[in-house]
């Protein structure tokens, strides 16, 4: 199955010169959303991993069944003001805008194998922080997984060290 047949491309969306990867097309049809968890599932069975975290919101979207196929928990990455316990916070910034990403402190145990997903590789700012934020915790990230990775803007460079994998690049 090619992915991006199902993937639909916006120009100029949220702003000029950006091209939205627009993944709500794949996700409607139910035997491509289940093959590409399938496939990063299969990815990852195996690896030693107690958690799967995602960032708001498609890394819900891609991390919840994910942790569901691989018999693990999941705990959100949220931006800021959402979440109602004590959380840490961190500052992003992104392809386009900034924010502030949170997590409870007590999402993650100390030592605990930490995998994070999400829909989508860019500039790398959303996974750093996220990796910053886990780290933080006390977990160990043990890899990244991705459905796309948008190649020119060399997101890998900023996940120095960490294992990445994207199924599908432009
Ligand atoms: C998008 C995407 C990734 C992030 C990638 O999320 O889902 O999380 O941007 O960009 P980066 O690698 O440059 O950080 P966005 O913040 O638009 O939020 P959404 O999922 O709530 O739409």
């Amino acid at each position: 199955m090619n992915f991006k047949d199902y993937i639909r491309v916006i120009n100029d969306f949220p702003q000029p010169g950006i091209s939205f990867k627009d993944i709500t097309t794949l996700l409607k049809n139910g035997q491509a959303y289940r093959e590409v968890i399938g496939q990063l599932t299969e990815r990852l069975q195996g690896k030693q991993i107690d958690l799967i975290a995602g960032p708001e919101a498609r890394g819900f979207v891609i991390g919840a069944p994910l942790a569901i196929a691989l018999g693990v928990g999941f705990v959100p990455i949220r931006k800021s003001g959402k979440l109602p316990g004590e959380t840490i916070e961190a500052d992003y910034a992104l392809e386009y805008g900034k924010d502030k990403l949170a997590m409870h402190k007590d999402a993650i145990a100390p030592g605990q194998k930490v995998l994070i997903a999400d829909d989508l590789l860019a500039t790398g700012g959303t996974i750093a922080t996220s990796i910053n934020l886990v780290k933080q915790l006390g977990g160990e990230v043990v890899g990244a997984a991705f459905l796309i990775e948008l190649l020119e803007l060399n997101g890998r460079e900023k996940l120095d060290g960490a294992e990445i994998f994207s199924l599908i690049q432009y």
